[in-house]
């Protein structure tokens, strides 16, 4: 179980999307909420510090964790999708991608895994997609960058099990954010999938499947890879 109420919690990206209404639901449930951002002006919730927190800069991972050194929770959301195609799409969206979505969380967990040890464990949730177990076209890179994540996650729950450190990953399919603007399809409310995965986070689900989607490309991870191919 993991106590959000009471708690102190540092979030990424928590300006817009998904990030925004973790923070929100946060405080909802009791939490004292740093809200990371690039820039901090843009936090618009009641009830947050804003932190300036780019999360592909070490000095600045390292000063987030100096401030909020009472935090028991990391929810590492901050992400980017540059739609690169792995076959012919630029090199550098496709290194964007690795560098926020997998070194930009690893940054953060690297800064902020000995202050929720010196805080009694504590808990992390990395935020990672179904792309990470689906290949769909223009968004392969990024899939890669998010099966990235979930296998730091399963190691960093063997790493830091010692410290008592809770690691949860997370999996949804689209979510109406910024992110999936261009995207004509149908889309979760981010307040209803923030409440599922807050749910599930608190009742220590280590692997957390937001939607059916999510459900089901995980059940079928044993079954022939044609499958998971859309
Ligand atoms: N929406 C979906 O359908 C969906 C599905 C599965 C997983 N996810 C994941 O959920 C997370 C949130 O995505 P979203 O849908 O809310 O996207 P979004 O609306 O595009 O928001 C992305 C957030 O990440 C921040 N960010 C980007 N690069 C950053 C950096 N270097 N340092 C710090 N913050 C940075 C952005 O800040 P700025 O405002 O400064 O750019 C923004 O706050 C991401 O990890 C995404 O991959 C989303």
């Amino acid at each position: 179980m993991v106590a959000l109420n009471g708690a102190v919690a540092v979030v990424s990206g928590a300006n817009r999307g998904l990030g925004r209404e973790v923070a929100r639901q946060l405080v909802e449930r009791g939490a004292r909420v740093f809200a990371g951002a690039r820039d901090p002006r843009s936090v618009d919730i009641d009830g947050v510090e804003a932190l300036p927190l780019d999360i592909t800069n070490a000095e600045q991972t390292a000063e987030a964790a100096r401030v909020a050194s009472t935090a028991s929770i990391l929810i590492n959301n901050a992400g980017v999708s540059t739609l690169a195609r792995l076959s012919d799409g630029t090199l550098d969206d496709i290194r964007q991608e690795m560098e926020v979505n997998y070194f930009g969380t690893l940054n953060m967990v690297r800064a902020f895994a000995p202050v929720l040890a010196r805080n009694g464990g504590g808990a992390m949730l990395n935020v990672s997609s179904v792309m990470a177990w689906l290949a769909l076209d223009h968004s392969n890179s990024y899939g890669a960058s998010k099966a990235a994540v979930w296998a730091m996650s399963n190691g960093l729950r063997v790493e830091l099990a010692d410290a008592g450190t809770h690691v949860s990953s997370m999996f949804v399919a689209s979510t109406d954010t910024d992110m999936m603007s261009s995207f004509d399809i149908p889309k979760h409310r981010p307040e209803d999938i923030v409440r599922i995965a807050l749910d599930e986070f608190e009742a220590g689900t280590r692997e957390i499947l937001a939607d059916d989607t999510a459900v089901a490309l995980k059940a079928g991870l044993s079954e022939d890879i044609g499958k998971h191919a859309a």
